[in-house]
């Protein structure tokens, strides 16, 4: 049988890869975000996650604002990486878990999720940023990959309750898979930011602590806002969050925070990283 490691969380600023690709992690501006990532190190060393079912949004690659799921999940042997403009280098391409996926898939829809299915499906920079700080360098990624979309974009979006039963949806799939897999599961995007508008630049401290202080002990309390209060919160953007109240789901019942960092700005972006334990 599988077995759920853990869950791991960040933020997906596409500045992050560039400072990355230029080496400047230790510089004063980046240092306090980067030194959230010996411990995540650490831990995937202890762990050994061999698969990783990643919640995160499409930013323009896949569906753009003439096409937009709600829920889409990738089914395909392998991701290659595309940047949607930010000048990114590209990472190397992700190996998929096709048969996961279906079992993931033939539980939505069994659980009534109207889905779409992606036999093909580029990545951005929400996937390939965490992956490239989780492990950095690496000849080839660690595990292999399902990517899940949820639309943060292009309103109506689900709201914080369809998230978290989404996610929940994926756990019992996850616990029900025969083959001998360690998944990780991750969620990425956020926290608060806005990046277009009047309130460009918002960012929100007390809700972001919120979140933080309730995903691993009660994540229910996360769906008391709806998706428009949300967005008043959070900003724009930081609707993203949507994507660790899935992957909290995904993760089951109970869980342990064993690290947090968080730090702002990160670009326009209150940046969070965190790691929760089953429990
Ligand atoms: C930024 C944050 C995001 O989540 C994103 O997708 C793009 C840009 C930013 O803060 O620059
Ligand atoms: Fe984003």
């Amino acid at each position: 049988m599988a077995e759920i490691v853990g869950a791991y969380f960040t933020s997906h600023v596409p500045a992050i890869g560039g400072a990355i690709h230029k080496g400047i992690q230790q510089e004063p501006y980046w240092k306090p975000f980067f030194d959230g990532f010996p411990k995540v190190h650490e831990w995937l060393a202890e762990v050994k996650p061999t698969v990783a079912v990643v919640f995160n949004n499409d930013h323009g690659l896949n569906f753009f604002l003439d096409k937009m799921p709600t829920f889409a999940v990738g089914a395909a042997h392998e991701y290659q990486n595309a940047d949607e403009g930010w000048g990114l280098p590209l990472y190397k391409p992700f190996k998929g878990d096709p048969g996961l996926s279906w079992h993931i898939i033939e539980q939505l829809v069994d659980d009534e999720f109207d889905i779409t299915t992606c036999q093909t499906m580029l990545v951005d920079h929400a996937l390939s940023i965490p992956f490239e700080l989780a492990w950095p360098g690496v000849d080839e990624w660690p595990v292999k990959l399902v990517p899940l979309h949820i639309n943060t974009v292009q309103h109506p979006l689900p709201s914080a309750k369809r998230a978290l039963a989404f996610g929940r949806s994926v756990h019992r799939a996850l616990a029900s898979w025969g083959a001998d897999e360690r998944i990780v599961v991750i969620g990425t995007g956020g926290l608060s930011h806005q990046l277009d508008g009047e309130r460009a630049g918002f960012m929100n401290s007390d809700y972001d602590r919120f979140c933080m202080d309730h995903l691993a002990s009660d994540p229910d309390a996360l769906t008391k806002h709806d998706v428009h209060e949300i967005v008043r919160l959070a900003g724009t953007q930081g609707v993203e969050i949507l994507n660790w109240i899935a992957a909290r789901g995904a993760l089951g019942a109970g869980a342990r925070e064993i690290h947090r960092n968080y730090h702002l700005p990160i670009s326009n972006t209150a940046a969070a990283t965190m790691l929760l334990d089953p429990a």
